[in-house]
């Protein structure tokens, strides 16, 4: 069957039609309008900026995910849109969006949690995926540690208890003068630093917890490059990039190495945004060859916000018979609708 997935949490308007079925996963087309030159401006996403970019992209992308796909209205069996968590403003132009399409065309309507859909991508990137196994989403917002059980049954295990590893990334690139979103460009300069250089503290909390909190490595390292402005001392900003990176990637590495210990899964899932790094990508690929664990990644156009993650995840909302209908809502928190 067909699905069109739509996105819209955040700054990114997607639309994607995704084919899918037991044994098929065929991604027919993914379009993504970013808007991170308007924020790039600000710094960070203006919530009122990103819901009305949404308006002025979400039909043109949406017909234009149809069109490459080369289906009509009419061929698809569901649409999915991500209904929480994320910016409520921008939520609610997707869900209004979608809900229009399917009342208007009598299509299935079915409601996706954004962190769902992360995790869904994996899907699409390994055929072969089925729970139960681990997952790790990192991204803008999130940094948690889940027991996937099924294709819709979630257990959060672990969690930051504060800033999201995507946000600590960005907070410190902008800092030190890189393009907002800071998290790939600080991803390049961390090759070029020695991560050494600077004493950082670790985000993995100690002990048997699987939670992080990455509040004090980003004051700790503000600290560090205001105490060098004051002593008129230059910073080495590739050295600053690779040991915050390389303590980041540690932390997360040792969280998920005792997750997969006390979990005894054999099988690890890395989605979101930050699941991009290369660092990470890298040093989740020794954890797991060191333990004999599977390790599942999206390719890297697939970790960030789009369409075809919300269409997976939708899918198995679709086969469990969990449909939405006119008076679905959105939602900014995590918990849903
Ligand atoms: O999942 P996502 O697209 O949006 C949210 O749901 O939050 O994640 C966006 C985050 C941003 O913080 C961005 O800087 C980060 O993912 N990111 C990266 C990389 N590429 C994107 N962080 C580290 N290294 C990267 N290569
Ligand atoms: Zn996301």
């Amino acid at each position: 069957m067909y699905i069109l997935g739509m996105e819209s949490s955040c700054d990114e308007t997607s639309a994607a039609v995704v084919e899918m079925e037991e044994g098929i996963r065929k991604i027919r087309s993914n379009i993504v309008a970013s808007q991170i030159d308007v924020h790039r401006l600000y710094g960070g996403v203006v919530p009122e900026i990103a819901s009305r970019a949404h308006i002025e992209a979400i039909s043109r992308i949406t017909y234009e995910a149809l069109e490459t796909a080369g289906i009509t209205v009419d061929q698809l069996g569901a649409v999915a849109v991500t209904a929480f968590p994320g910016l409520i403003g921008a939520l609610l132009i997707g869900v209004n969006f979608a809900k229009s399409m399917a009342y208007s065309r009598g299509i299935p309507l079915v409601a996706v949690n954004h962190i769902h859909g992360h995790v869904a991508a994996a899907y699409l990137s390994h055929p072969n995926l089925k729970p139960p196994f681990l997952a790790l989403v990192v991204s803008g917002g999130h940094t948690s540690i889940y027991r996937v059980e099924s294709e819709t049954e979630f257990v959060e295990i672990g969690a930051t208890r504060d800033d999201a590893a995507g946000e600590a990334f960005d907070k410190v690139g902008r800092v030190i003068g890189l393009p907002y979103p800071g998290g790939a460009a600080l991803d390049q300069l961390a090759y070029e630093g020695d991560p050494k250089a600077i004493v950082l503290p670790s985000p993995a909390l100690a002990g048997d917890t699987l939670d992080f909190s990455f509040s004090g490595i980003k004051t700790a390292t503000l600290n560090y490059l205001n105490s060098m402005e004051q002593k008129g001392m230059p910073v080495n900003r590739a050295d600053v990039a690779a040991a915050y990176t390389d303590r980041i990637v540690k932390a997360i590495t040792q969280k998920a190495g005792q997750a997969l210990e006390q979990s005894g899964m054999k099988t690890l899932v890395l989605a979101g945004g930050v699941a991009a790094n290369s660092h990470l990508r890298a040093s989740l690929e020794q954890l797991c060859r060191t333990r004999g664990v599977c390790l599942a990644m999206p390719e890297r156009v697939l970790c960030g916000d789009n369409g075809a993650m919300i269409a997976a995840a939708g899918y198995f909302q679709y086969r469990i018979g969990h449909f939405a209908d006119t008076a679905l809502n959105a939602s900014a928190s995590d918990d849903g609708i």
